[in-house]
């Protein structure tokens, strides 16, 4: 799927969980948007800003899900919660080594690995506990 909103309406199957990955594709918008042709340091800063407020509801929103996912039984949460724990892993490396100084580019790149990412993740691993939520609640 190209288009990352595509993925973020792809309901798996709880309200909650379906608005925090919406949440968080608005989130990436909200870090590419940041201003890139103003004062480097003005730019840093907000781009930090941004990040972390995507880091922090993306913890959010694994701990909601992780939760959701041990109250259903469901058999594949270990594997789910190791990738959820790489992909934090991945990116607060990236965010470290990150120069948001740069420019355009290396933001705008981070963003699409990022909507990359979330929409397979959605797409390939969340949907397969649908069946498992949908049978608990
Ligand atoms: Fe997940
Ligand atoms: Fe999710």
């Amino acid at each position: 799927m190209s288009n990352p909103d595509q993925a973020a309406s792809v309901s798996v199957g709880c309200e909650i969980l379906d608005a925090q990955h919406a949440k968080l594709f608005a989130l990436i918008r909200e870090l590419r948007a940041v201003p890139q042709d103003a004062d480097p340091l003005l730019e840093y800063r907000l781009a930090c800003k941004a990040l972390r407020e995507l880091v922090d509801y993306t913890r959010v929103h694994f701990g909601e899900e992780e939760q959701r996912l041990e109250e259903a039984g469901y058999p594949h949460l270990d594997e789910h919660r190791k990738e959820h724990g790489r992909f934090l892993k991945r990116v607060s490396e990236i965010e470290e080594s990150m120069h948001f100084g740069e420019g355009a580019t290396s933001l705008n790149i981070f963003c699409s690995l990022l909507e990359e990412w979330w929409t397979n993740h959605i797409l390939k691993s969340d949907r397969q506990y649908v069946p498992y939520l949908k049978r608990s609640a």
